[in-house]
């Protein structure tokens, strides 16, 4: 199963500290890969830069608000610098500002889009530019949504960005084929994590999600892991553009 290894490579997760980010650089660290975590809170990356831990392996912490979008091609240069080169990004750094559509303010369309796919692009963007200029190949994995494809009340912005993950995902997929940097995104189905806390702690809603998703539960980040091992190694060379889906069933069920 050599072609599933990601030894010798190095993987940058943006939002990498906890839940699904988290996972990803867990299943990513056993496959073989170096690690890369960017996140805002300096502890939570401590933490989880000590759980990563194990001989042979490097893992490097940047405390860093993605919402910066004008200061994240200096920070990729940083990472570029200190690293040697990403061959594997996994854009996962996400947030939402919920309510209905006519009381959604100028400042939470824009917090979300910023963070969601303004962000996506320029990270995308800035690791596109490095491997065509170095002639090395890539692989991006965007973290879309449920909500990249069908969507439920209340969270307008959010669906807006998530379909555009899922557009923009194809775009670069098509643009960077011929440099050998494959694009795909995963799209998680209702995984417990914090961001959701306020969803699965209540029991109405949670009861909602096991009865609606056919494989019956909630997800879990480790779930999202073992997708982005697949993606990100040479298994997945000839994969490019797709959305792939781990949510128990749910979008295949009416
Ligand atoms: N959970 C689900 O059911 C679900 C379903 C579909 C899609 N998703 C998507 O999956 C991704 C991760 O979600 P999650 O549930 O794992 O969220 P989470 O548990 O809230 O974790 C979010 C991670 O992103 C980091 N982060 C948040 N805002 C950031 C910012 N401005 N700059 C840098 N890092 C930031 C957080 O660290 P800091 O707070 O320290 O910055 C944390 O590491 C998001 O894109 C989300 O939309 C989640």
């Amino acid at each position: 199963m050599d072609k599933f290894r990601l030894d010798h490579t190095c993987a940058l997760i943006t939002g990498g500290s906890r839940g699904i980010g988290f996972g990803i650089a867990q299943a990513l660290a056993e496959a073989g890969a170096n690690i890369v975590l960017a996140a805002r809170q300096e502890d939570q990356l401590k933490q989880a830069q000590a759980q990563l831990a194990a001989p042979g392996r490097r893992v490097w912490i940047y405390s860093f608000d993605m919402s910066q979008v004008d200061a994240i091609a200096d920070l990729y240069s940083r990472i570029v610098a200190d690293t040697g080169g990403i061959d594997i990004l996994v854009n996962n750094a996400g947030g939402t500002r919920r309510g209905p559509a006519e009381t959604v303010s100028a400042a939470d369309w824009n917090f979300v889009i910023n963070l969601n796919l303004s962000a996506v692009f320029a990270m995308c963007r800035a690791f596109g530019q490095e491997r065509i200029q170095s002639r090395r190949s890539g692989k991006i994995i965007n973290i879309a949504s449920l909500m990249s494809d069908t969507v439920r009340e209340n969270n307008a912005p959010y669906a807006a960005s998530k379909g555009g993950i899922r557009q923009l995902t194809k775009a670069l997929a098509v643009d960077w084929a011929k440099y050998q940097i494959n694009v795909n995104a995963i799209g998680p189905g209702y995984i417990r994590t914090d961001l959701t806390q306020p969803l699965w702690s209540d029991a109405k809603f949670d009861q909602w999600v096991t009865g609606r998703t056919p494989l019956g539960r909630w997800g879990n980040p480790e779930d999202m892991g073992y997708a982005a091992v697949f993606l990100a190694a040479p298994a997945s060379d000839f994969i490019t553009g797709q959305i792939f889906y781990v949510d128990g069933g749910f979008l295949s069920s009416f």
